[in-house]
């Protein structure tokens, strides 16, 4: 873990309470932590830093829970590594959604960035190359290492699938004009999110609304980690809804009854437009509309799927 990161980081325990952690580190290479121990004195919780990979969640040492576990199989690294880097492949047919997704972003930012649920980091890269400082946070172990390498080793090769049991293999090389050096990837829960509020000029959530267990308190950790005064906030989703991420009565959408019954869109864009002032202070909406993207299964097999997603400034 970059040390640049550590005046922003907070006990996730703690929280709604915003204690700082200090820091152990027993090796470090130029500025990144490869061994340590992040320390909470307010609960006396440890974190710790394990081959540079910063474990920011209650319980580091449990596994993963519910549907989660998907995420740590070395299959679905690779079908994410397509899915975020396969116009960089070369990939025929593969589609304008990253390249879109990035356009989204602001230009140039001075602020630090910060992109929940980033999995292999692809948005995360883009949100380096336009600001001071880009964090990523995932729940998945599998994915932060692969992402963590990726930056560090700025090439990743990968196989998948082509047919039965050939296999098609892929090299990830990195453009020029992403940078190493302001990127970081951690393990932490976009529930429980790790760093002081008021921190991010841009913030992303994508894909992950639908796949939290209590979709309401990630909007509201967004809106907490999100600057006050001046910030940008890349939402997408395709609206997913599954008992097995979250029960019925915690969804925002696609239900007929309930606080948040109808589309799930409809109902973020009303939370951030400042609906039950949940959300302060309140966003405003400057874009919306759908995205498909794609994931590889094999050489003629892939899914679609259309994320729903608004861009809001306050
Ligand atoms: C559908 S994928 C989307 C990944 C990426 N944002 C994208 O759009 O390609 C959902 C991601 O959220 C992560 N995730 C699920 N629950 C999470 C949580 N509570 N905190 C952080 N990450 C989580 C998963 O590990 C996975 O990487």
């Amino acid at each position: 873990m970059k040390r640049i990161l550590l005046p922003h980081i907070i006990c996730p325990a703690c929280l709604p309470k915003e204690h700082q952690l200090s820091l152990s580190a027993h090796c470090e290479e130029d500025g990144d932590i490869i061994t340590g121990t992040l320390s909470c004195k307010k609960c006396n919780r440890r974190f710790p830093i394990r081959d540079g990979i910063a474990h920011l969640i209650p319980d580091p040492d449990n596994g993963p829970s519910g549907g989660q576990w998907r995420y740590e199989e070395a299959e679905m690294t690779d079908r994410y590594l397509w899915s975020h880097y396969g116009d960089l492949l070369g990939v025929a047919d593969f589609g304008v959604a990253n390249s879109q997704w990035a356009e989204f972003l602001c230009a140039l930012n001075p602020a630090v960035s910060f992109d929940a649920g980033c999995s292999v980091g692809r948005l995360t890269f883009e949100m380096a190359a336009r600001s001071s400082l880009a964090v990523g946070c995932d729940l998945s172990h599998g994915f932060i290492k692969t992402a963590r390498r990726l930056a560090r080793e700025r090439q990743l090769k990968f196989s998948l699938p082509l047919e039965g049991n050939l296999r098609e293999s892929f090299c990830i090389e990195l453009p020029d004009t992403w940078r190493s050096d302001n990127v970081e990837f951690v393990i932490a829960d976009a529930l429980r999110v790790p760093f002081a509020g008021d921190t991010f000029g841009q913030i992303a959530s994508m894909n992950l609304l639908d796949r939290v267990s209590y979709p309401l308190a990630h909007l509201f950790e967004m809106n907490r980690v999100a600057s006050n005064q001046r910030a940008s906030f890349l939402f997408a989703d395709p609206f997913s809804w599954s008992t097995s991420a979250a029960p019925e009565e915690l969804w925002l959408g696609g239900t007929i009854n309930g606080p948040y019954k109808g589309r799930g869109l409809d109902n973020v864009r009303s939370l951030l437009e400042g609906k039950c002032k949940i959300l302060t202070p309140q966003w405003s909406i400057s874009l919306s509309g759908v995205i498909p993207w794609k994931i590889r299964t094999h050489c003629n097999h892939y899914e679609v799927i259309r994320s729903e997603y608004l861009i809001a400034m306050r």
